[in-house]
């Protein structure tokens, strides 16, 4: 077991089963959440279905993906069906805005409130760089009068009733500046009101290269006190998310790429919490259900042509719960049309076999292009 936060984060448990860990219930402002592991937005992943898909199996909160200010602006139909999409099963969820411009993020924001969205998230951490190029996401934690600014006009414009948090990389670099900045904006966006701050414990300059330093979060959490802190970085196995917990003193944690192709790990997640030993990975019927579930939710947002694009990226990260995932990947590779879905599920997915946990890390490549 670990006794004291490294540097690095596990990729494999430590936190003890059989042992209940008490957990305070997590708050957002005036929004109740409750369970304290929830899932992280994911852009080009954490449309309505993969948000639905998590909370029927636990999550107590999710995000949608990042949507940028303009867009939201945009107010035409086929963007609205994109980022506008709130169902009521859904609360309490999250909308997250990304962009340049305070006054524009400001308007955005009061938008994401009339779709219905319960807390506006606002994106410091994007590391991409076309993003960083246009001064938006990461390129915030660089200039914190701006950063601050948008703070500022985004409380100001939604309703006192809808907490507003913000997300964070833990600095643009490793530098002593960067990290004051990074403090500068942590302290002056709660003066300013926010509910809560999400870090991922990675530089912007980082990427998703090497990982994410848990002994942050802890010294983040240690110098806000009683505001609340959730924590962000390499949680691929529910041990994993009750350690960073535990270790680290946040107030909740993020799931991000644990939970795309593995909604499973909230279930567990909430298991292990209670003392229970950890639940075997979900049964190859158990996952033909979700799969099947997932494609009927993105069919009705989409349509079946885009549902399938869609999928096609959730169904190979599926397919490592698979006990022949190495074929079953393939077969999701190749599909291209809806009405061959059928024969994949019949074909791997007939027979019901115990399933497997995934790999407790990331992929080579994984998310370098995204968030
Ligand atoms: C494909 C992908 C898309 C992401 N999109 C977003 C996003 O839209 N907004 C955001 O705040 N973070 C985004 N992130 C960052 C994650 O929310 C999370 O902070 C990061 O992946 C670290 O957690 P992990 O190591 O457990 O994956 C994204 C990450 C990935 C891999």
């Amino acid at each position: 077991m670990r006794t004291a936060v490294s540097s690095s984060s596990p990729q494999t448990a430590s936190v003890s089963e059989g042992r209940p860990l008490p957990l305070p219930e997590l708050q957002l402002g005036p929004v109740h959440i409750g369970f304290p592991v929830v899932q992280a937005a994911l852009s080009g992943y954490s449309d309505q279905a993969m948000r639905l898909v998590a909370r029927r199996l636990g999550a107590s909160y999710t995000l949608c993906e990042v949507v940028l200010d303009q867009f939201v602006l945009q107010r035409s139909k086929k963007a609205r069906r994109l980022w506008a999409q709130v169902d009521e099963e859904e609360h309490p969820v999250g909308g997250q805005l990304m962009g340049a411009d305070p006054a524009q993020f400001a308007q955005a924001a009061v938008e994401l409130v009339r779709a219905g969205f319960d807390v506006v998230d606002i994106n410091f951490g994007c590391p991409v760089k076309k993003v960083l190029g246009r001064c938006r996401g990461g390129y915030h934690l660089g200039q914190p009068e701006v950063a601050l600014e948008i703070v500022a006009r985004v409380r100001d414009a939604v309703p006192p009733q809808v907490p507003v948090t913000v997300k964070m990389r833990r600095g643009i670099d490793d530098s002593a500046e960067s990290e004051e900045k990074f403090f500068r904006i942590l302290d002056g966006a709660f003066a300013l009101g926010v509910a809560a701050v999400t870090v991922h414990g990675r530089t912007v300059k980082q990427g998703y290269e090497g990982a994410a330093s848990w002994e942050f979060l802890r010294r983040v959490k240690q110098h806000v006190g009683r505001r609340t802190v959730l924590g962000s970085g390499d949680l691929f196995t529910p041990q994993a998310c009750l350690e960073m917990l535990r270790t680290t003193g946040v107030d909740g944690v993020t799931v991000a790429r644990g939970a795309i192709g593995n909604p499973w790990i909230f279930q567990q997640v909430r298991a292990l919490a209670r003392g229970e030993p950890l639940p075997p990975p979900p049964s190859v019927h158990e996952q033909r259900r979700v799969i099947e579930e997932h494609f009927r939710l993105a069919a009705r947002l989409y349509g079946p042509k885009q549902a399938c694009r869609q999928m096609r990226k959730h169904c190979i990260k599926y397919s490592k719960l698979h006990p022949r995932s190495e074929e079953v990947r393939n077969a999701f590779v190749a599909l291209s049309r809806l009405e061959d879905l059928p024969a994949i599920l019949e074909r791997y997915y007939a027979e019901d076999l115990p399933g497997r946990y995934p790999p407790p890390g990331p992929e080579k490549n994984n998310g370098r292009q995204r968030g």
